[in-house]
Parts: C-alpha cells; sequence; structure tokens
C-alpha cells in the first residue's frame, strides 16, 4: 500500500528556503552597509520611523524619461498607513526620477540617495493648480491659481525631506521663459512646500534650478532647514532660497545659496490679504549661510510682510558678490511691522550696498490696498559685520511721516570699492545710533563712541528651536516577499 505523499513537505521546505533567503538577504545588507549606502545607513532626523519601502516597490524607473509621478504617489499613499504605527521612509536610490508633483503625508521621511536626482516634470499637466495662498489673495506671478509645488504638503506634522546630498532639478529654464515672455496661465511652482505643518526637517539636500522659489514653509512652526545646497543661475526671475513666510519657530543653518533672487526672504502675506490673515513669522534663527546673490539680498524681510515679523536672529553670514547684505522692503499698504531684528558677524565681499531699506517698494497685490496701513519698522540691529569692495555703505529710506525707527549700527567696517558713490550713507526718514562704524554713517545715526560698541544688542536667551534636535535614525532595506521569492 502507497501511502500519499504529505503536501505540507514541500511547504516547510518552502518556508525554511524563504527563511534562508531572507538571511542571506540581510546579511548581504549588512556587508554592504560601507560599500554602496544602498541597504544600510544612518542619517539624522528629528524622528526616526519604524516602516520604509524603495520607490522601486512601487513600480518606479529612474531613466530619467518614464515619468513616477504615479510611483511616488502610491508609495506614498501606501506608507499613509503607518502614520500612528511609528511612522514610514520612503528611500529614492540612484536613479533619474522624473516626476511631477507629489503629495506628501506625516510621520513621513522621503530621503533621496546622492547619486537620485528627482527631475521635475515640465509637462503643465503633471502639475494640480491649486488655489492662492490666503495671506496673499492671488498668485504671485499672475491673478488667481498657482502651479501647486514639486513635493507638496499640508497639515501635516513630522515630515523630514532628507538625503545624503541628493539633487532635486526643477529644470526651471522653461518656466523662466514662459514668465519673461508673460504666457503663464498661473504662478510658477515651488520646488517644495509645506503648508499649515508642524515639526518639519528639510535637510542635506542639493537643489537646483527651481521654477521659482525653492523652500517655502508657510503658516508652519518648528521647522529646521539645514545642510541645503540651492543653486540657479544669478539671472534667473525670483528663484529664491529659503522663504520662511508666517512662520513660528524656524532654524536656517549651514546652507550654500547661488540664486537669482534672495538668498533667504522672510515673508508673512501682502497688501490687505496679509493684514485680514495676521500671521507673522517670528522667532527665526539664521546662521552659517554662504550666499551668492548678484541682483538681490542676503537676507531679505518682505516686501510682503503684511502679518508681521518678529524677532529674526541671523549670525556668522558670508556674502559674495551680493546687491545687498540685509534688505528691509516695504511699502506705504502693506500694514504689519518688521520689528526686533538682530544680525552680527557677518562678512561681505563685494557688494552694491551692505545695508538696504527700502520704503517705497511698491509692489501691491491689487489696487484695493489701504493708503493708512504703515508697516513698523523699528528695533533693527547690526554689528560685529566686516565689508570690502562695497560701492555704497547704506541706503536707508523711510517713509514721511511713518520713520524707521531704533536702527542700531556698531563695530562694522566698510571698505569702500574703488569706484564708490561719493556719499556712502544715504538716509531719509530713518532715526537711530551708530558706534564704532567706518565710514561714518549719516547724521540720523549719531556716533556714539567706542563705549557703546555693544549697543546693538544681540539677544542672549535660546529660542524654541534651538531645543529641538537632530537624532541618529537608521534604514534597512526590507525586501518585499516577492523579490525574496525571485531570489530563490
Ligand atoms: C547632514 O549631513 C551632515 C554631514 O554629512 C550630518 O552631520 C548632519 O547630521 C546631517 N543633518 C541632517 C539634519 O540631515
Ligand atoms: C495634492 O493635493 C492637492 C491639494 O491638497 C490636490 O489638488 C492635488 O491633486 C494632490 N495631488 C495628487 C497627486 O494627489
Ligand atoms: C488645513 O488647516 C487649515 C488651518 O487650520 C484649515 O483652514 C484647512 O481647512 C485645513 N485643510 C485641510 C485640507 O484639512
Ligand atoms: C552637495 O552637492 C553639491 C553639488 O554637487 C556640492 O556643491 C556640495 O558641496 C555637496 N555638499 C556636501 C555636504 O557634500
Ligand atoms: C567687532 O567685530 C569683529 C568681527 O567683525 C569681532 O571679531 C570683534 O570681536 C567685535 N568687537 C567687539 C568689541 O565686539
Ligand atoms: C570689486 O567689485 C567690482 C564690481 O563692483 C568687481 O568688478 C571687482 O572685481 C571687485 N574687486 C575685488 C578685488 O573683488
Ligand atoms: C538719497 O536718497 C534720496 C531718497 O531716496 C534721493 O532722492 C537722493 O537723490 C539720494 N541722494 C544721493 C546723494 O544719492
Amino acid at each position: 500500500m502507497e501511502f500519499p505523499r504529505s503536501p505540507r513537505i514541500p511547504q516547510v521546505i518552502h518556508i525554511v528556503l524563504l527563511i534562508f533567503a531572507t538571511i542571506l538577504l540581510q546579511s548581504r545588507n549588512v556587508r554592504g552597509r560601507h560599500v554602496d549606502h544602498l541597504n544600510y545607513f544612518e542619517y539624522g532626523a528629528i524622528t526616526c520611523r519604524a516602516h520604509s519601502a524603495s520607490l522601486t516597490d512601487f513600480g518606479g524607473v529612474g531613466d530619467g524619461i518614464t515619468s513616477n509621478s504615479k510611483a511616488f504617489q502610491a508609495a506614498i499613499d501606501h506608507l499613509s498607513q503607518f502614520e500612528s504605527d511609528g511612522g514610514s521612509m520612503l528611500f529614492v536610490p540612484p536613479g533619474k526620477w522624473l516626476t511631477g508633483s507629489f503629495n506628501i503625508t506625516s510621520h513621513f521621511t522621503l530621503y533621496l540617495h546622492k547619486d537620485a536626482v528627482l527631475l521635475a516634470s515640465q509637462d503643465e499637466n503633471e502639475w494640480a493648480v491649486i488655489d492662492p495662498l490666503p495671506s496673499y489673495g492671488r498668485g504671485r506671478d499672475t491673478e488667481g491659481g498657482r502651479y501647486i509645488s514639486l513635493i507638496f504638503g499640508t497639515n501635516l506634522t513630522d515630515v523630514v525631506i532628507t538625503g545624503d546630498n541628493g539633487t532635486i532639478d526643477g529644470q526651471g529654464a522653461s518656466w523662466w521663459d514662459k514668465f519673461h515672455k508673460g504666457e503663464l496661465q498661473y504662478t510658477r511652482p515651488y520646488l517644495i512646500e509645506i503648508m499649515y505643518s508642524d515639526n518639519i526637517q528639510i535637510s542635506n539636500l542639493t537643489l537646483v534650478n527651481s521654477p521659482s522659489w525653492n523652500v517655502h514653509p508657510v503658516y508652519s512652526s518648528n521647522i529646521i532647514v539645514q545642510g541645503l545646497t540651492i543653486i540657479a543661475p544669478v539671472t534667473s526671475p525670483n528663484t529664491d532660497g529659503i522663504n520662511p513666510d508666517s512662520c513660528l519657530n524656524t532654524r536656517i543653518e549651514d546652507c550654500y545659496i547661488v540664486s537669482g533672487d534672495d538668498c533667504v526672504a522672510v515673508k508673512s502675506g501682502w497688501d490687505e490679504y496679509g493684514i485680514a490673515f495676521g500671521m507673522p513669522t517670528k522667532q527665526l534663527v539664521i546662521r552659517r549661510l554662504t550666499c551668492i546673490s548678484p541682483f538681490s539680498a542676503v537676507i531679505a524681510l518682505g516686501s510682503e510682510m503684511s502679518g508681521g515679523i518678529q524677532d529674526v536672529r541671523a549670525e556668522d553670514i558670508l556674502a559674495i558678490n551680493s546687491e545687498s547684505g540685509v534688505r528691509i522692503k516695504t511699502a506705504i499698504g502693506r500694514g504689519g511691522y518688521v520689528k526686533d531684528i538682530y544680525v552680527r558677524g557677518m562678512t561681505m565681499k563685494t557688494m552694491k550696498w551692505a545695508f538696504w531699506m527700502t520704503g517705497d517698494y511698491g509692489s501691491h497685490a491689487d489696487n484695493n490696498y489701504d493708503p493708512n496701513a504703515l508697516p513698523v519698522i523699528q528695533n533693527i540691529n547690526y554689528r560685529d559685520m566686516i565689508a570690502e569692495n562695497v560701492t555704497m555703505a547704506a541706503r536707508l529710506e523711510g517713509i514721511s511721516g511713518d520713520p524707521f525707527t531704533g536702527i542700531c549700527i556698531s563695530n562694522v567696517t566698510i571698505e569702500l570699492a574703488k569706484q564708490a558713490k561719493k556719499v556712502p550713507w544715504n538716509c531719509t526718514n530713518i532715526e537711530g545710533i551708530s558706534s564704532g562704524v567706518v565710514p561714518l554713517p549719516c547724521d540720523q545715526l549719531p556716533e556714539h563712541g567706542s563705549e557703546y560698541i555693544s549697543a546693538c544688542n544681540f539677544p542672549t536667551d535660546s529660542l524654541p528651536i534651538d531645543n529641538l534636535d537632530v537624532q541618529i535614525c537608521s534604514y534597512r532595506r526590507k525586501y518585499p516577499l516577492d523579490s525574496v521569492i525571485k531570489y530563490l
């Protein structure tokens, strides 16, 4: 009599083989650890994640031609199920990943390998059109809506966009061209925009050729922007580096920016829309920034500042070949305020103006702005700076009947260029003091002598954002079951 063969035996063997193959793959991960940075690596983040996946698990193709918009969105939609289960990370391996816009989720990390390049699609159909920002009332380029940013998130908590210096290439040339020719249907997209969110980290990436602004956190709080290299042609329109906009508690550090507009532009809404929305940018730290911006500012405050800008602390800044160091831009009709601004330890090489304040910037959202809405510019402190090859030390223009007050400049040495303007300081409608400043400032900033050298105070307390720490996290490639079976 023949016994029937138990169907269980092959199944058991199969399971044993699967376990064996998994162990083999995982041990390859460990061996690959210092070699390929594909299967295991460590990185710094505000939160570590329990779950992970690779873009290739969702059909991603890194050939630079195939659109990965669907792969990104499918991956993130899948990973969003782990929001309340330890969070998740999407790994983007080496390759050229063409993609349109995609939306990220909460408790989520997007990690770009150093040889991963996200290529922004130039097909306008890959960009949804979204409403203008309520604090702006309209798009910046055109009235009405705006193209969504390449990486977009709204109403999120705990998001990390990082890598070991992977690249996001906005392929902006066609957008700049349309902008110049007046052919834009909607306002150009940004590279990264995070709205109404809390706990955000954007770090260790290279961003090139953005269609417009690069990094735009708006209506958000507790934000770290660290270790970004941002590059765009110096003639490209509106390619601002980092624009904290109506944000509370932001820290921008160790960034290198060469662009066609301001390296850091601090904002808070436009005219009557910004006043009505009423959300300031407050408690902003900027440190160790290197900036090249031949036609704009290293740090600009405004011109959209109608929700107010307060408590900005900037230090250890290197400016090379830039139009101005710190610039305040505002206008009648903006309302709002720029106050309690502290900048120290700035080195400037080849500048048009070290300091620039403009009270008649104009540029209104529409004609319905309130002519009685005067901005308040007050308590502006600049100290411990050296500048060389400067065309004009400062151009400080307040508003008639609304002077900019409490301006303090101390321990600043500005070496003028051979072709410098005859009058190094030009001040109108401003009030303040100076101490130890060369060349001697205008009469509106009387010299108080060297005993006042530390007059322009810099706060000694720390801000809450200084306590938001980055921890060491690790990623281990988890092979989905089908690739384990293929390995068999
Ligand atoms: C960025 O990279 C540097 C050096 O590679 C590392 O020390 C730092 O922790 C990273 N920071 C973040 C926030 O990713
Ligand atoms: C992303 O979100 C925006 C608005 O919240 C929406 O208009 C857009 O269609 C979403 N994009 C995708 C790819 O789902
Ligand atoms: C996001 O949050 C804002 C402000 O709290 C709210 O007005 C808006 O409706 C929220 N949007 C979504 C899509 O939940
Ligand atoms: C990141 O890449 C950019 C562009 O290649 C490079 O200039 C920069 O030095 C790199 N940063 C780091 C920290 O390696
Ligand atoms: C003046 O500024 C320089 C940097 O430009 C700094 O090294 C020096 O300590 C400052 N002096 C005082 C008295 O703060
Ligand atoms: C000084 O600035 C001018 C432009 O204003 C530039 O052409 C020149 O090379 C600079 N000189 C130095 C020594 O950097
Ligand atoms: C100084 O600035 C005022 C107002 O901005 C301007 O009208 C004037 O021509 C400037 N003077 C010089 C000498 O540049």
